[in-house]
This record gives structure tokens, C-alpha cells and sequence, in this order.
């Protein structure tokens, strides 16, 4: 079908509420949805019906504001004319589920998908806040393409911690450290980590969470501003309220994600993830979303448009601040002005709001600056991530914001071979081997090593863990050393500042290099040319490959089999490939 088809004769829930040539079905579907509270006049009235997708749950702490907020969502949907149908969304929670919540997100799209296609939606408030509960929406809202619009929950408030920011996330990677090192007991552990997590809302930090919202945003799928305003702000209610609103509108214009989300609209993302210092799950997720609205926007996109943006945002994991001071320094929109001013974004993509991104920003006031940096005076040059290639792996992706001066000093400074590593390879074979043996005397770990691990890709996990931020053995701890370069065919918390080679593709489970890697090997990372290499002969190279067997990878449950044979890798977005494969044939698309 014609995907900037904008004739839409009438509205799409009419064909269950008022369909003249089945008026039997009819009556079936609307006395059910009268059978509380809805009147016959609503559904039949030419009302938009808008879907609330609800992910808050008591299983879902970080979302679960959204049951509240939900009733601001509905007054403003029906403020605006429109019939507000609230639903649940299967849970994602960061933190709780086993193996990983990043296992869930594509099921999470897959019965969203069900959902926004198969009930009598015409638009839909997509509710989201924990680091997948993002993503899935919006590759639900690409792939159905009805009218779609992102309400954040919004950050929890700043944590304190004996008298300092406690970011969430970062202040577990510090707490574990000084545990490891032996200068805190548990309890203190305990109380540190506890303090990151003040209030209601998703992390604090710009982990996956804020900056998937803060991309959403950039994408021009959330009205301006709704990125990070703190969960138990006033200004959320507000917000919830015009995005009820505001969707409602945007049905009667049939406004559709095809044409927000368009190529233009995730060079922005790109941009924006820079100068935010973003997680480095945005890639996985902003290129999964982009391939299920059928826009091809890959890693290439990333290297093309990411290295030259500065990093403008001072939040923690790159920076010092969290989202509630980030929120009352200008947020997204102050941000987003900066790249706009600058040149390093398209100012004529459509938003939400129907208007223009320049629109959208044009009396965005000035900001804290103490917060968010002017283009010409940033908190660091060129801090886009930066896609690495090799001998080992196609892709793998380095945040570079994250590299501190005393890394570099540490590890890039060799005079001779500025920006170049050559060291030992550490290699474990998953989370579990990592604690098993790291403080293991055998391993003989210095500062002239890269701890690696494998088998933590979408297939060999399953779902992909975030492991890659491996700390060094307490002996290096001891004697100051806090961080060893790293590598792996796994992800990172977005909370985490280490300046890991990530998500390389494709993993040692499905036979990528990393599979052939052994301990001891020398690998030479050069940052200049964007490679990691293993230093040893094609011959060799060859011989490991012969020998190499597929792991045994026993499945838990059913998803997690269905989820193996079907994922593709973290470099392109970690999608089900049929799911992207057949988006052209889906011939009600946008219907
Ligand atoms: Fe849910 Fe961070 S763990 S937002
Ligand atoms: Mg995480």
C-alpha cells in the first residue's frame, strides 16, 4: 500500500461501531464496550477512539506512574472529543526480569502490534519510560502506522547521597567498586543504591530510559518537553493531559507515523543522541524502530552523522547532573535549538505537533548553561558513538563521551601511536565465568589487558545482556586502577561510563569472531582507524574456524526459543527478522 496515503474516508473504528453491511457484528462489538460506561452515542458518533497502551504495572515499577497518569491522559483525550480505551502493554522491567528485559522487547512489540491493529483504535498514547518500554511502542506505532504519540513518564527526582547527586545505575557501578575494594559494607551498598531511587519515575541518569524518552522526543514523537520532566512534576500531569489532546488532533489531520518518522527525523536522532550523551542501547533500538517503520537508517547513519556532534548535555553517566536539574536547564527542547542553530539538524521534519521541528523550537529561551553547553563551548569535541570494524566483527559500536582523561592518559596516550591500544585478551565466556575467575591470580591481569566477553548477544543469552562494563580484578582496584579497556558481543547499562566496544556483531553464538578469540591473544584497538584487530595469522585464523562448534544454548521458556531462531544482532537493531522482512505486505498497514 501507499504509505503517504493520506485519504482516510472515515474513521478506522467505525468499521467495528457502525458498519453498514454487517450490522449483526455491529451490535456484538458495541455492546460489549457498553457494558461500562460507554454510551452507544460515544462509538458511534464519529469520536476518534483512542488506545491508551498502559506499560505501568506493579511489575513494572519505573512505569508505574503511568496508572496515574493515565486519568490526566483521558481527561484531555476527551476534552478534545475523543473516547480514551486504556490497555495493557506486556511488562518490561530493566531491573527484574530474567534473563533480560531486552529479551522481552520484541514480544512486548509483537502484542502491541496485535493490539493496535486488531481492535478498533484510531489512535494511540503510547506510555513509556523504562529503557525497552520506548522502543517496542514505537516499533508497534512504525509497523501498524495509525496515529501514534509518546507520553513519557518522566525521570524519578534527583537522588542525594551523603550530601552529592546519586545518579540510578551509575551511583550501583561506584557502589560496587568501593564494595569490591572493601571500603563500604553491604548496608552502605545498600543505602547508596537506594538513594538513586527517590521517587516515582524511571532512572534519573541519562541511561536507556531518559535517553530513549529524550530521543522519542527528537524523533518529533512526544509533544516538546515531555522527555524529561520528573514523574511527580506538576508539569507531568500537564503534559499527559495535552498529549491526550493532543492525539485526538492529530486522528482528525491523520497524522501518521510514516511521516514523522522519516530518514531526515533519525539523522536528528543521531545528532541528538551526541550532544545528550545517550546510551549506548539508542543505536540497537533508534535502527530497529527505523527498520520497522520501513526507513533505512543503519550504523552507517551513525558513523556518517554522530562523530562530529559535541557532547552538550552535562548528565551523568558522561556528565556531572541528573534529569530533574537537566529538566529545569531546558531539557530536550534547549538542546535540541543548540544542534538546530548550529546546523546539525533538519529543522523541516514534521513533529507531532503537526508543525515543523524549527516551529516546535522557536521560543525555546535560553538555558542554564551550567547544564547544557553552547555549540561552541562544549562539554567534549566530536562525542558521537564511533562504529568499529575488523578482523574479529563487522560492527561493534564505543561510546566515546565516556571516555574520561584519565583513560586516555591511561590507556590512548602512547605518543608514537596516539588513540592505539595493543594488549592481552581476557575472555569470558558470559556474566558467570566473568565473577567466577576474574580475581582468579592465574589470569595474571595488568593494565596491559582487554577483558572480553562473549555468548551475551541476542541469540547467545538470549536477548543480549548488559555485561560488556566489566569491572577490573580488586587488585587492580587496590592499586587505582578502576577501569581496563572492554570488549564484547553484549550491551551496558546506559548508567554505565565505561567506554566499552559494545554490542559487536555478529556474536560468538552464531560464529563471529569473538568465537575464536582465546586468552592471551594480542588484540590492537585503533581508534583512529576504527578497528579492533587479533594479531595473529589467516592461517591460524582459518584453523580456529575449522575446529569451532555452535555453543548448546538450552532455551527456558518458550519465547526464548522462538526469539533464538527468528533475532537478528545488535547491529542492526536486534529485530525478528520476518518482522521486518515482510513489512510490505502487510496490506492493512496504516488502515
Ligand atoms: Fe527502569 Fe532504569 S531500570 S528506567
Ligand atoms: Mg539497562
Amino acid at each position: 500500500m501507499d504509505r503517504s496515503d493520506n485519504s482516510k474516508p472515515r474513521l478506522r473504528s467505525r468499521r467495528w461501531f457502525d458498519d453498514p453491511h454487517d450490522p449483526g457484528m455491529t451490535a456484538l462489538y458495541l455492546e460489549r464496550y457498553m457494558n461500562y460506561g460507554i454510551t452507544r452515542e460515544e462509538l458511534q458518533g464519529g469520536k476518534p477512539i483512542i488506545g491508551i497502551a498502559q506499560t505501568g504495572s506493579d511489575l513494572s515499577p519505573c512505569n508505574r506512574h503511568h496508572l496515574e497518569l493515565a486519568s490526566r491522559v483521558r481527561d484531555g483525550i476527551r476534552d478534545a472529543g475523543g473516547v480514551p480505551l486504556e490497555f495493557p502493554v506486556h511488562p518490561i522491567q530493566e531491573t527484574g526480569k530474567r534473563p533480560t528485559a531486552a529479551l522481552d522487547r520484541n514480544l512486548a512489540y509483537l502484542g502491541l502490534v496485535e493490539v493496535l491493529h486488531g481492535y478498533p483504535l484510531d489512535g494511540v498514547v503510547l506510555t513509556t519510560g523504562c529503557d525497552k518500554t520506548t522502543p517496542a511502542c514505537l516499533m508497534a506505532a512504525a509497523t501498524v502506522n495509525i496515529p501514534a504519540i509518546v507520553l513519557s513518564g518522566g525521570p524519578m527526582l534527583d537522588g542525594w547521597w551523603k550530601g552529592r547527586l546519586s545518579g540510578s545505575g551509575t551511583i550501583i557501578w561506584e557502589g560496587r567498586k568501593l564494595h569490591a575494594e572493601g571500603k563500604i559494607g553491604y548496608q552502605e551498598f545498600m543505602e547508596m543504591v537506594a538513594s538513586s531511587a527517590p521517587s516515582v519515575g524511571h532512572c534519573n541518569t541519562m541511561g536507556t530510559a531518559s535517553s530513549m524518552n529524550s530521543l522519542a522526543e527528537a524523533l518529533g514523537m512526544s509533544l516538546p518537553g515531555c522527555a524529561m520532566i520528573p514523574a511527580p512534576y506538576r508539569e507531568r500531569g500537564w503534559m499527559a493531559f495535552e498529549t491526550g489532546r493532543r492525539i485526538v488532533g492529530m486522528v482528525h489531520e491523520n497524522l501518521r507515523p510514516s511521516e514523522i518518522m522519516t530518514r531526515a527525523a533519525f539523522d536528528n536522532v543521531v545528532a541528538a543522541a551526541a550532544a545528550l550523551g545517550a546510551s549506548s542501547n539508542c543505536p540497537i533500538h533508534m535502527i530497529a524502530i527505523a527498520r520497522h517503520m520501513g526507513v533505512e537508517h543503519t550504523l552507517d547513519d551513525w558513523q556518517r552523522v554522530g562523530p562530529g556532534v559535541p557532547l552538550l548535555v552535562d548528565c551523568q553517566p558522561a556528565g556531572r547532573y541528573l534529569g530533574e536539574r537537566f529538566h529545569r536547564a531546558g531539557g530536550v527542547p534547549a538542546v535540541m535549538r543548540e544542534l538546530l542553530r548550529a546546523s546539525l539538524l533538519d529543522g523541516s521534519v514534521r513533529t507531532v505537533t503537526g508543525r515543523t521541528l524549527a516551529e516546535d523550537l522557536a521560543d525555546v529561551p535560553e538555558p542554564d548553561r551550567d547544564v547544557i553547553r553552547a555549540i561552541d563551548a562544549p562539554l567534549r569535541e566530536r562525542a558521537g558513538y564511533v562504529v568499529m570494524g575488523g578482523n574479529l566483527f563487522d560492527t561493534a559500536v564505543m561510546k566515546t563521551s565516556v571516555i574520561s582523561p584519565d583513560f586516555r592518559a591511561r590507556f590512548l596516550s602512547d605518543p608514537a601511536h596516539p588513540d592505539v591500544f595493543e594488549g592481552r585478551a581476557i575472555v569470558f565466556e558470559g556474566p558467570e565465568d566473568y565473577h567466577a575467575r576474574i580475581d582468579d591470580p592465574a589470569l595474571d591481569i595488568d593494565e596491559h589487558c582487554v577483558l572480553v566477553i562473549r555468548n551475551c548477544g541476542p541469540v547467545g543469552y538470549p536477548g543480549g545482556a548488559e555485561v560488556v562494563n566489566m569491572q577490573p580484578p580488586a587488585a587492580l582496584l587496590k592499586r587505582g586502577i578502576d577501569a581496563l579497556p572492554t570488549m564484547g558481543d553484549g550491551r551496558q547499562s546506559g548508567t554505565s561510563a565505561s567506554p566499552s566496544i559494545l554490542n559487536v556483531s555478529p556474536e560468538a553464538a552464531v560464529g563471529g569472531g569473538l568465537a575464536l578469540l582465546r586468552t592471551n591473544d594480542r588484540l590492537r584497538i585503533d581508534l583512529n582507524t576504527r578497528r579492533v584487530d587479533l594479531l595473529v595469522s589467516d592461517a591460524e585464523m582459518a584453523a580456529r574456524r575449522a575446529a569451532w562448534t555452535p555453543p548448546d544454548l538450552p532455551n527456558q521458556t518458550p519465547w526464548e526459543q522462538i526469539s533464538r531462531s527468528l533475532v537478528g544482532q545488535h547491529g542492526t537493531g536486534a529485530c525478528l527478522e520476518p518482522a521486518t522482512l515482510f513489512l510490505d505486505i502487510l496490506t492493512t498497514r496504516g488502515e
